[in-house]
């Protein structure tokens, strides 16, 4: 193919894909509205993808610009003297890592665990599976959805290698107690992270205009690590997070070197081993763009259209706001009059994106929006669009699967879904077509609504076979 066909070939590809920029995206893309921070970090994303994080001495750049930015973040969140971190491809990177340090950092604990709050990031629970760490999950308030310090600190015991704290929680958009549940970890000798993947660099350009935002940086006694994702709300190309730590001792049990073959030495801080320098490089393009004052008006925007869009929710009788919101994140939940899958669906009719959110023990299902800074622009229009998919759904009533699909879908054993039931599955879904290959339906409120009523076990078994029908080669 030549050039101009390939672009031709990608741009239909990607009209099939949600917008990134705009701001109708209410989850999964960040958008500063910035033209032109954007193009700088694209220009740098594009000049350093083919350098190689692998060996810093041969591309010393990319260790001058990982330094830059920790250092910078490290004096947006209160880092003590001596604290390092490292650049990780993502949050979840960067929360397996701090997983991973707490847990060999105390090798004489056998059988270790972590306390997570119900509200901590699913990664926590891939680092639990992966690095056999076993997760002991407090229930959150149920009101203010923040986790709840004394239940937390109960359960801590002579195995607990970890604490964690979300500011915010991506579910609910609210920042845990974490004062007393870093005072309960460091008196207990246990290290304490904060996960503050969305909320790291966008939280502390707000602190100045709401100076009673829970404390939840390293000045909060106990805290020893801190993950940021820069790919969220510093506003730059996919593909980067921070992870710090306190001191270079907390950070030692994840640092990674081979000298066991005959080859290069390897030498690795995260999890990659060669790694494109286009992220960090794009990373450190945009932020220095933008600057922090740049991010105090970013930040400002953010939160104004989250107020903004709570207040429209206030307005909207069937809706209500799952908790106050403390950053730039919305969880909404639906009364009996409709569902927040059917919202969903009828948003995604009028143009925009908010994330269906399943129930989850004692939590219900909402409706999720990230809000980026551009949201600030179309507040007026959303909220309006916003009351008509209510409506709307309202006039739909409920989506509900119908008996045949409960009855089937329950009757599966989660550990043993073979290939003949789930075909068997997807035909009374209507999800198959006549080959009995995998379609997936226009509105998804009616499975969302069947998976909503399933327990999270068999949920996640049906929705595994789903991907691995759709990861098939062409
Ligand atoms: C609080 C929190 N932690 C961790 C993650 C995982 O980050 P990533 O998707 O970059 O791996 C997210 C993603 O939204 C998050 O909001």
């Amino acid at each position: 193919m030549d050039a101009d066909e390939i672009r031709t070939r990608l741009a239909q590809l990607r009209a099939g894909d949600l917008p990134t920029q705009g701001g109708r995206t209410l989850a999964y893309v960040y958008d500063s509205g910035l033209a032109e921070a954007d193009a700088i970090g694209r220009e740098a994303l594009a000049a350093f993808a083919s350098t190689n994080g692998l060996d810093p001495t041969a591309f010393p750049s990319l260790l001058q610009m990982e330094n830059d930015l920790v250092g910078m973040a490290g004096r947006l969140v209160d880092a003590p003297e001596g604290f390092v971190g490292v650049a990780t491809s993502g949050g979840t990177e960067s929360i397996l890592l701090a997983v991973l340090a707490a847990r060999d950092g105390r090798p004489e604990v056998r059988a270790p665990r972590m306390v997570l709050p119900t509200t901590a990031h699913a990664a926590f629970h891939k680092a639990a599976h992966y690095f056999g760490v076993e997760p002991v999950l407090v229930p959150v308030d149920p009101e203010s959805k923040r986790a709840d310090p004394e239940a937390m600190a109960a359960a801590i015991d002579d195995r607990t290698v970890l604490v964690v704290a979300s500011a915010p929680s991506y579910a609910h958009g609210v920042i845990d107690p974490v004062g007393p549940i870093a005072a309960a970890a460091a008196a207990a000798g246990v290290r304490c992270h904060v996960d503050a993947c969305i909320g790291g660099w966008v939280l502390p350009h707000l602190r100045t205009a709401e100076p009673d935002q829970e404390p939840w940086t390293f000045a909060v006694d106990g805290v020893t690590s801190i993950s940021v994702d820069l790919h969220k709300y510093a506003y730059t190309p996919k593909g980067i997070s921070l992870l710090l730590h306190a001191s270079s001792e907390l950070r030692q049990p994840h640092l990674f070197a081979s000298a066991r073959w005959p080859g290069y030495t390897m030498l690795n801080t995260t999890m990659q081993s060669t790694k494109s320098g286009g992220p960090v490089a794009a990373a450190w393009a945009v932020v220095h763009h933008i600057g922090l004052d740049g991010y105090a008006d970013l930040a400002a925007q953010a939160r104004r259209a989250t107020l903004e869009l709570a207040r429209s929710v206030a307005d909207i009788a069937p809706l209500s706001l799952a908790a106050r919101p403390d950053a730039t994140l919305l969880a909404v939940t639906a009364d009996e009059t409709c569902d927040v899958f059917t919202v969903s669906d009828e948003l995604l009719t009028r143009g925009w994106y908010a994330q269906p959110q399943m129930s989850c023990g004692d939590l219900p299902a909402t409706l999720h929006f990230t809000l980026s800074a551009v949201a600030h622009r179309s507040s007026a229009e959303f909220a309006s669009d916003l009351t008509g998919a209510v409506t709307a759904a309202v006039a739909l009533g409920p989506a509900a699967p119908s008996a045949e699909l409960v009855a089937a879908a329950s009757s599966v054993d989660p550990q043993h879904l073979d290939e003949e039931t789930f075909s068997g599955l997807l035909a009374v879904a209507g999800m198959a077509d006549r080959t009995g290959r995998l379609v997936l339906p226009e509105r998804m409120a009616p499975i969302n609504a069947l998976l909503d009523a399933l327990p999270s076990q068999l949920r996640e078994a049906l929705l595994l076979g789903v991907v691995e029908r759709l990861a098939r080669p062409t």
